[in-house]
């Protein structure tokens, strides 16, 4: 008698949720690890060797030198929304599904956008560092004075499902919403949301509060740069959920302590987890760690939802073939 094949096996390079995670092994032999890990491209590659799936998180880059090291890989679930740690173009070429996690962390991610909104413009985070270190003598007029949210303009560059979110949000501050995108919303969108299309120059310059929710890529690096900070007020908040790299840090170092911007609230860094040191420096910034998905159900949600998407595109569960969050290049 033939002996059974082995389970094909997958890759689960950081530690998620580990009962999530056990759903795999109904179909395949699973290698994880128990310790947040920091990998080198080659020992990615070496990962994913002998690997028909993988499940990755944003730390991971698999691109050209890792798929010519992984002869079985038919899939990559990456948990997250955004994916520009994956080469699309080349994992489609090389006939390598690759899927994300739209949808559950609209919400969450929305919350914590006008959270970092609020903490950013009424100087919350700034305030509680100066009276822990003891500075309030008494109570005055003048303490932190910050921006006002209600009755302002906020803009919103990048208008997927999470920058409506966020100006669902806002018309509950009675904010006038302005956004920016690759392409207009169809009319009737853009009334749910309460929202106004401009152009990207009459956004920076009419925005009181700019939050970026776009998707990184060439076109968008350093979108944010000395020029675009230039068009803003220099009474404005901008804030960054989306990826670092749209941000150029330097410039905007330079324009918050210049005077030429008010405040920045960043969840996302160019070279994280570094932060720029200009950036750590000053006091009208506040920063968090990449963590607007992170609510525990919404972080559990996405891992869920990425097993779904790795089990279905190794054709394999109730969805064979069709996971749910294909991307495509
Ligand atoms: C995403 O989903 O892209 C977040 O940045 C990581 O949770």
């Amino acid at each position: 008698m033939a002996e059974p094949r082995p389970p094909p096996r997958v890759w689960v390079s950081q530690p998620l949720f580990d009962d999530v995670i056990a759903r795999l092994e109904e179909y395949f032999e699973v290698v994880s690890t128990s310790d947040v890990a920091e990998y080198t491209p080659e020992q990615i590659s070496a990962a994913l060797s002998d690997a028909s799936g993988a499940l990755v998180t944003l730390n991971e880059r698999i691109g050209a030198e890792q798929i010519v090291a992984a002869p079985q890989l038919r899939a990559v679930a990456n948990v997250g929304v955004g994916y520009n740690n994956l080469d699309i173009p080349a994992l489609s070429a090389a006939g390598i599904t690759a899927t994300n996690t739209p949808d559950v962390l609209t919400e969450t991610t929305a919350d914590f956008g006008f959270a970092l909104l609020m903490a950013t413009a009424r100087r919350i985070t700034e305030a509680e560092r100066w009276l822990r270190e003891g500075h309030w003598r008494q109570w005055s007029f003048q303490t932190m004075l910050g921006a006002d949210l209600h009755g302002g303009t906020l803009g919103i560059l990048g208008m997927g499902r999470i920058g409506r979110g966020i100006a669902k949000r806002a018309s509950g501050f009675d904010m006038r919403v302005l956004y920016h995108n690759r392409s207009r919303l169809p009319e009737a969108i853009e009334r749910e949301a309460r929202a106004a299309y401009v152009g990207f120059d009459d956004l920076l310059a009419r925005a009181d509060h700019l939050l970026l929710v776009l998707p990184y890529s060439k076109q968008s690096h350093h979108l944010i740069g000395a020029k675009a900070l230039a068009g803003m007020k220099p009474t404005a908040t901008l804030v960054n959920i989306a990826r670092g790299g749209i941000v150029d840090e330097d410039a905007l170092a330079e324009a918050l302590a210049g005077g030429k911007l008010a405040a920045a609230g960043l969840d996302v860094f160019e070279g994280e987890p570094a932060i720029n040191p200009r950036l750590l420096a000053l006091r009208n910034v506040v920063l968090t760690p990449h963590i607007a998905s992170g609510s525990l159900a919404t972080r559990r949600a996405m891992v869920s939802l990425a097993v779904d998407n790795l089990i279905a595109a190794l054709g394999v569960g109730p969805n064979a073939g069709k996971p749910p969050n294909p991307i495509s290049a």
